[in-house]
């Protein structure tokens, strides 16, 4: 089958596409054939070399966290889903691979009817990472939430799921994406220069939480929130300089040291997003959707950091 990885280092350019070994699926574990694929941001800066003192990577590295499929294989112990069912889940976090022809996937549930392939391919990741900030920050009914770097593939994604839990939403973005992110149900400002006072203007009585997706801003974060603790980032490695909480997840069965201090995964939170997607109160925002061989393109792309929404390959 084919499979997305690099070997080496580099510039999206060595991202390519290999013939190797079909996955199966293990216990506890279901095999899709995959019809659309995540692309990952983190896995540019794994591609690229950036990570690699903080992140250990076993190259070839076969990349895609999340996708979306029709079940081929279903692993012992597993109930409650047949071949033949279409699904959208993820892989582990260490085992990956989901751009590919087939993906072994460790959390699922049934692909909503309104998502399109692409949308159920881009969703797992952002959904997964959205709930488990939102869970930890206590995000509920009546609370004004602020998401800096709202009209990526996690904000968008976060956006929604704090509206559908009752709270104002603050989402920051560029100029042009202020009407995308009024369709989600923020009301939107620009991030940089002055955004205390732009969000103070916005939320007069006070912001509750503070949902990091970008970097470089935790002082004005917590100036809006007012205290560390009530701000997680997931994409700003000077966290703990500030005091603030870095979420970042594992499966319980992988302890392994890198993954130290990790959140558990929210894996309920896919059933949660199947709930709203077919009250029509959940769409995952598709910025590109490229062919498995273009993935090169979709990591430049997302290199970019301005796409609107999850970069995805279809098969
Ligand atoms: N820790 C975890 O569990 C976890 C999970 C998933 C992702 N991540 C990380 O979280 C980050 C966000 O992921 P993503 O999938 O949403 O990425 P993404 O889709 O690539 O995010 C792109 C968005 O970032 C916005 N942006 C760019 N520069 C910004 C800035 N200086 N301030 C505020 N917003 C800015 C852009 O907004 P405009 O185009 O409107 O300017 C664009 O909409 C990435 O670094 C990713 O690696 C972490």
């Amino acid at each position: 089958m084919r499979a997305v990885q690099f070997s080496e280092y580099g510039p999206p350019g060595v991202i390519h596409v290999a013939e190797v070994e079909e996955p199966h699926a293990g216990p506890g574990r279901i095999r899709v054939a995959v019809r659309a694929s995540g692309i990952s941001p983190g896995e540019t800066y794994l591609r690229s070399g950036t990570w690699r003192e903080v992140v250990p990577t076993v190259l070839p590295y076969r990349t895609g966290f999340d996708a979306a499929g029709v079940v081929d294989e279903v692993g012992d112990g597993v109930t409650g889903v047949s071949v033949g069912a279409e699904v959208f889940g993820m892989t582990t976090m260490t085992g990956r691979a989901a751009n590919a022809d087939y993906a072994v996937l460790a959390a699922w549930a049934v692909k909503p009817a309104a998502w399109s392939w692409e949308e159920a391919g881009g969703a797992a990741g952002a959904v997964e990472t959205a709930t488990r900030v939102l869970d930890r920050l206590a995000v509920g009914a009546g609370h004004t939430v602020l998401v800096q770097g709202a009209a990526g593939g996690v904000g968008a994604v976060a956006v929604q799921l704090a509206v559908a839990r009752g709270a104002t939403v603050v989402g920051t973005a560029s100029e042009h994406n202020h009407d995308f992110l009024r369709s989600l149900g923020a009301e939107p400002t620009a991030y940089g220069a002055g955004l205390v006072d732009r969000v103070r203007a916005l939320a007069p009585a006070g912001v509750d939480a503070v949902f990091d997706c970008a970097t470089g801003a935790l002082p004005d974060l917590i100036a809006i929130a007012g205290d560390p603790a009530r701000v997680v980032t997931i994409a700003d490695f000077s966290a703990p300089a500030h005091g603030v909480h870095l979420s970042h997840s594992a499966p319980a069965d992988e302890t392994d040291a890198a993954f130290g201090g990790a959140d558990p995964l929210a894996v309920h939170g896919l059933d949660i997003a199947v709930g709203l997607a077919e009250q029509g109160r959940l769409q995952v925002p598709v910025a590109a959707a490229f062919p498995l061989a273009e993935a090169a393109a979709a990591h430049e792309l997302s290199e970019t950091r301005h796409a609107r929404g999850k970069i995805v390959l279809v098969n």
